[in-house]
């Protein structure tokens, strides 16, 4: 059996993310792949359990810990999901994956690159995704479309209540990023119209069935 592929999806909050896995699934599912979708930080009890301690809003914590259990969770992650179900011929989708943390915990919170490469190879040594989609939006358009998504005020998370130039530092750093590893990351211009922005991921996906 041959392994699956491991696909990341990437953007700041409001880059429309979800939307696209449950699109990418199904059609990834018409043509005959076993999926497993997951997102970071979470996936398995116990990163789901710090997801709940990393997303809320009331804990404050140093961003090195924030770091630290990102890259925890994601260790639990790779162990308990990911990897057996890519030995297994599955294809795992996940919302986010090591990106997240260069552009959140490095661009976002000033954390040096060297630290997050050291953690990086700590944790996942040289497994990297078959294939990154960055959605790219501005930070005014993300914060749009979390404001419109009308689940009240209540469930704004630690990440989603930080200022504007906050995610113009993440997207900056995504950016850099996917023109660092432009063989991997591809960059989806997210304000474009579902149509133009579906038609585009079926060509990519089809590179590496
Ligand atoms: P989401 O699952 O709703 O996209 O939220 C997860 C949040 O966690 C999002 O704001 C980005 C943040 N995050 C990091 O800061 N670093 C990481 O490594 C990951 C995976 C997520």
């Amino acid at each position: 059996m041959s392994p699956g592929k491991f696909i990341t999806l990437e953007g700041i909050d409001g880059a429309g993310k979800s939307t696209h896995l449950l699109w990418l699934e199904n059609l990834l599912e018409g043509m005959g792949k076993s999926i497993v979708a997951t997102h970071e930080p979470g996936g398995t009890l116990l990163g789901e359990r710090l997801r709940s301690i990393l997303l809320d809003s009331r804990q404050t914590m140093h961003p090195e810990t924030e770091a630290l259990l990102m890259f925890a969770a994601r260790r639990e992650h790779l162990d308990k999901l990911i990897l057996p179900a890519l030995t297994k011929g599955e294809w795992v989708i996940s919302d986010r994956f090591t990106d997240a943390s260069f552009a959140y915990q490095g661009g976002g919170r000033g954390l040096s690159e060297d630290k997050l490469d050291g953690l990086e190879h700590w944790v996942q040594g040289e497994f990297q995704p078959d294939l990154t989609f960055y959605f790219d939006v501005t930070s005014e358009l993300g914060r749009k479309r979390l404001n419109n998504r009308g689940d009240g005020v209540e469930s704004v998370d630690r990440f989603e209540k930080e200022e504007g130039e906050f995610f113009d530092r993440v997207r900056k750093s995504y950016l850099k990023r996917a023109r660092k590893f432009s063989h991997r990351i591809h960059i989806i211009d997210s304000s474009q119209s579902l149509e133009s922005i579906r038609l585009k991921l079926k060509d990519i996906i089809l590179t590496i069935c």
